[in-house]
């Protein structure tokens, strides 16, 4: 039994109550296909067992290199883009404090990203720090050959070689890559770094549960047997079988299908916490690069309230009536503060003194739900009882494989990317790529 939830009562006044039962038959087709193996892009289905096929003792690899890491640095410089970074960013701020650096640090190391963006004065920035600071680098890429992790990897290795000598950089770079292709792996085994593989059969947007997000969720702290075991749990609720009632990602699935056929083709995701908005970007790729292929696809945007509510609030709740919402709503905090009284009351606010101020936030969600649904927007909650490791292993296995199910709704291979290759032909040909000068002359004359 897992403790995520999903409420889609809201759904009643949007979804005729007729087409349900189509779309439950067509998710148990898209169910028997999945757990079958035998849909599209089936060879990328290692995300399905890996909770439960990770060994004990390779988490405890994984443990006892954090733990080396933990000893010799400051700074832990994660670089990879996509796939390779979004799932540990997300797993580590949602569990973080963000005050932690300026209190003087957790203890344990901070982690930094680089090679998720080509900006020149941020990896400059970056390059001073760690002039100053202990650290050490996993670069992370499946195929080895992208350019952005490829360009910021140069930039480190040097930096590192020059700071720690290059016997005490190979003591302090760590590589995570395919088991046999690309250009890491190659420099990986001629340079003798530490190694993890990537299987082969687990995209990018499905790895957190592998050494891709595990070693630098480790290394901040977290753990990883806890997210590991929420996994595990969600998994066994998911495969168990497509019974409407009984398997949340089916209900998911099926509900943002039906959404989508009647005209709500953007799906707002939104959390209450801010500590949530990199799961939100984690999964904006999860669905972005999974669905929106052959002109189909929902637009997965996302926003935290109640911040938000005072910028994209006024679109979400009057603008054009295209968009549904999902809310990861989560439990109670393990902070207590409350509402302070003021004698004074020159706000008049004492209604609400002696409030936790979770209280009213919870308040702010509900009314922020029937505002919405009464504008035109419908609404999927997701509940979770808090966020920690265990629950966040649930949610990231519940979004994995109702994405996988819905992408086959659809009708697409939810696990390709062929449009991601468009902007790098053309970056490569604006770069003057040996091989390239046909299209370097094409886009020259456009321009
Ligand atoms: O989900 C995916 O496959 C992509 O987003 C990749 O993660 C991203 O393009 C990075 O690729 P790589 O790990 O090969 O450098």
């Amino acid at each position: 039994m897992t403790e995520l939830k999903i409420d889609i009562s809201r759904l009643k006044t949007f979804i005729d109550d007729q087409a349900w039962p189509g779309m439950k038959e067509e998710l148990n087709n898209c169910f028997n296909q999945l757990a079958g193996h035998s849909g599209k892009g089936n060879d990328f289905l290692g995300w399905l067992d890996l909770p439960v096929q990770l060994e004990a003792a390779f988490l405890s690899r994984i443990q006892a290199d954090a733990e080396k890491i933990r000893k010799m640095a400051e700074i832990f410089v994660v670089i990879g883009i996509g796939g390779s970074y979004l799932g540990s960013k997300a797993v580590i701020e949602a569990l973080g404090n963000p005050f932690e650096d300026l209190k003087g640090g957790s203890g344990y190391p901070y982690v930094v990203f680089a090679g998720e963006n080509l900006s020149e004065s941020y990896h400059a920035h970056l390059l001073e720090l760690l002039d100053k600071r202990e650290y050490a680098v996993a670069v992370i890429s499946k195929s080895g050959t992208t350019t952005e992790p490829a360009i910021a990897f140069r930039l480190i290795r040097q930096h590192i070689e020059k700071k720690y000598g290059k016997a005490g950089a190979r003591e302090r770079i760590f590589a995570i890559t395919d088991s046999s292709r690309g250009a890491l792996k190659k420099l990986a085994d001629a340079e003798g770094y530490a190694s993890y593989v990537i299987p082969d059969d687990v995209g990018g947007r499905y790895s957190v549960l592998t050494p891709v997000g595990l070693l630098p969720i480790a290394v901040a702290g977290f753990d990883i047997n806890a997210l590991v075991n929420g996994a595990v749990t969600m998994r066994e609720t998911a495969m168990k079988s497509s019974d409407f009632d009984h398997n949340p990602c089916v209900q998911y699935a099926a509900a943002r299908n039906l959404l989508l056929r009647s005209g709500k083709f953007v799906e707002i995701l939104v959390a209450f916490e801010p500590n949530l908005l990199y799961v939100i970007e984690w999964w904006k790729q999860l669905y972005g690069e999974s669905e929106g292929k052959e002109q189909k696809g929902i637009f997965p945007a996302g926003v935290t309230f109640t911040s938000d509510l005072h910028s994209m609030g006024q679109y979400i709740q009057e603008g054009m009536r295209t968009l549904f919402e999902t809310v990861i709503s989560v439990g109670e905090p393990a902070t207590h503060l409350v509402v302070p009284n003021d004698p004074e009351n020159l706000d008049g606010l004492n209604f609400l003194s002696g409030k936790r101020l979770s209280e009213v936030n919870r308040q702010a969600e509900l009314g922020t739900m029937l505002a919405h649904v009464d504008g035109g927007v419908p609404n999927i909650r997701l509940t979770i009882p808090a966020i920690n490791e265990y629950y966040l292993g649930q949610l990231i296995y519940f979004f994995e494989f109702a994405c996988a199910l819905s992408g086959y709704a659809l009708g697409v291979n939810p696990f390709d990317q062929p449009g991601v290759e468009a902007y790098k032909k053309n970056m490569f040909a604006l770069l003057g790529k040996p091989g390239f000068e046909k299209e370097t002359a094409e886009l020259l004359k456009r321009m």
